[in-house]
Parts: C-alpha cells; sequence; structure tokens
C-alpha cells in the first residue's frame, strides 16, 4: 500500500459549514462530526456563549477551524449578520444545519399564544431565513468541484414528530410538520441549481430538551418502549447521519428525510399484531 492510503482526503475537507443551535446537543455533536471530517465550522448560539466558546476552542487544539457566532435565527437582520461572519471567517458556506430548535410545551387549552409563536418562529421561520440566505450564496457562487460536486448543501432538523402526532406539544409537531415540507419544496425547487436539501427526523436522543424523559431508570424504561431498537439515541447518531448528508457520498440524495430514530416510527405497538 503506497502513502496516499494515508493522505486520503477526508470527507469533508476545506468545506465551509454554518451549524445553527451549535453550541448544546445535537448540535454540538455536528459541530464535532463536521469538524472531524474536515470541515470548517461556524457555531451558532443564542445563550451559553462559554459553551460555544469552549467547542471551538476544542476543535482549534485539533487542528481545525470554528468561530462561534451569536444570533437568533429567527430574526432577519442577525441570520444575515451571521452568514456575513461566515463569509469573513472562511470566505463562503458549502453546508448549512438548519438545527436550532426548541420546545414549550402545554396542553393546548393551557398554551399561550407566545408559546406557540416562540416555537414557529425558532423551528419554522428559522430554517426559512437561514436556507434562504445560504440559497442565495450558493446560487451567487454555483459549484466549486474543487470542494464538492453540488453548489451547497441543507440540512433541515426536524423530528420523528413530522409525522408522530404529539398531545401537549401541538406547537412543536406543527413546527416540524412545517419543516418536513419546507425541506421538500426547498429541495425541489433548489435541485436545478445543484444544491441538495435533505432533512433529518431524530426520534428520542439524550439532550437537555427530553431529560425529564430518561432522568430516571423507570422514565427511560417507559420510552424504551417506544424505541424498537432497545436504545436511547446518542447525539453522535445524529451527527454521523448529518455529515454523510452534507458530503458527496450522499449526492443523488435530495428531498429526503432519513429517519434516526431506533424504529420509533414503525409503530412498536403494533409488533404482536396489534
Ligand atoms: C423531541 C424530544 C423527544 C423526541 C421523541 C424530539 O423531537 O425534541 O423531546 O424525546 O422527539 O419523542
Amino acid at each position: 500500500m503506497n502513502s496516499t492510503a494515508n493522505t486520503k482526503k477526508r470527507l469533508l475537507e476545506g468545506q465551509r459549514s454554518i451549524v445553527t443551535g451549535g453550541n448544546t446537543g445535537i448540535g454540538a455533536a455536528i459541530v464535532e462530526g463536521l469538524a472531524e471530517a474536515g470541515a470548517r465550522v461556524v457555531v451558532d448560539y443564542v445563550t451559553e456563549p462559554d459553551k460555544a466558546e469552549a467547542l471551538v476552542q476544542r476543535i482549534r487544539d485539533n487542528g481545525g477551524e470554528a468561530v462561534a457566532v451569536e444570533a437568533d435565527v429567527s430574526r432577519e437582520e442577525q441570520v444575515r449578520a451571521m452568514f456575513g461572519a461566515a463569509l469573513e471567517a472562511f470566505g463562503g458556506v458549502d453546508i448549512l444545519v438548519n438545527n436550532a430548535g426548541l420546545q414549550r410545551d402545554a396542553p393546548l387549552t393551557e398554551m399561550s399564544l407566545d408559546d406557540w409563536e416562540t416555537v414557529i418562529r425558532v423551528n419554522l421561520t428559522g430554517q426559512f431565513l437561514c436556507a434562504r440566505e445560504a440559497a442565495r450564496e450558493f446560487i451567487r457562487r454555483g459549484v466549486n468541484p474543487e470542494l464538492s460536486v453540488s453548489a451547497g448543501k441543507i440540512i433541515c432538523m426536524s423530528s420523528v414528530h413530522d409525522v408522530i402526532p404529539w398531545a401537549g406539544h401541538v406547537n412543536y409537531a406543527a413546527s416540524k410538520g412545517g419543516v418536513a415540507m419546507l425541506m421538500k419544496t426547498l429541495a425541489q425547487e433548489l435541485a436545478v441549481h445543484k444544491i441538495r436539501v435533505n432533512g433529518i427526523s431524530p426520534g428520542a436522543i439524550k439532550t437537555c430538551i427530553n431529560y425529564d424523559s430518561w432522568m430516571t431508570p423507570e422514565r427511560e424504561a417507559r420510552l424504551l418502549e417506544l424505541i424498537p431498537y432497545g436504545r436511547v439515541g446518542h447525539t453522535r447518531d445524529i451527527a454521523k447521519a448529518a455529515v454523510w448528508l452534507a458530503s458527496d457520498e450522499s449526492d443523488y440524495i435530495t428531498g429526503a428525510t432519513l429517519y434516526v430514530d431506533g424504529g420509533m416510527t414503525l409503530y412498536p405497538g403494533f409488533e404482536d399484531g396489534g
């Protein structure tokens, strides 16, 4: 075997990426996955700047490139400024991971308009604003074959709740149902520009957002009744899918949703024949 085996180009070598909500949870794992694959990363955050800075430092210590940028994805001018910061830091953007999202849970009769609007604004409008900015940049630049066979990749973080109704979370489920159609429609509209748009729908992944559902062995056991594969997901399960969807390994895949959920969407209640 010659030395080329050791110098094999990493999957995302030199590509420039933005991960919204990249400082914690699934977003942070995606940031690390992209950086390990050779991408330069803008780590977007709104709260907990210390986590964003620590992540950036870790990537730099490992020889990678990253910058932390504060931007609320639901604010048009802040999204513009974030893309401006990415251009300044890395000279372009090749990958957008639309990951920022939140929950404000309440039964319908107790849900405030603010709970509803906050979730739709961040989870859905935020993805629209970031995708629009990314598409403008991808179309302006076109394909750079040195980096990738496509002009750009957008990954929309959805949820199993884009197909599984979720009582007590109507704002969240509606936002993710919206993300599913946002993703497909953008994939249809942008394919002509050689831009790929895909979705990832995570199931139960251990993060702060669902801490209550796995914090005790009893609760975790209850949660596992919904997961045929028999384990709660790790953030790196999602990161691996994101790296693959961002890479040319998944070229020819656009408008698809990858359910990374241990089978949560397989209607486990029917496994005994219903
Ligand atoms: C939610 C989590 C939940 C999971 C499975 C995710 O989209 O954010 O809170 O555990 O779906 O229900």
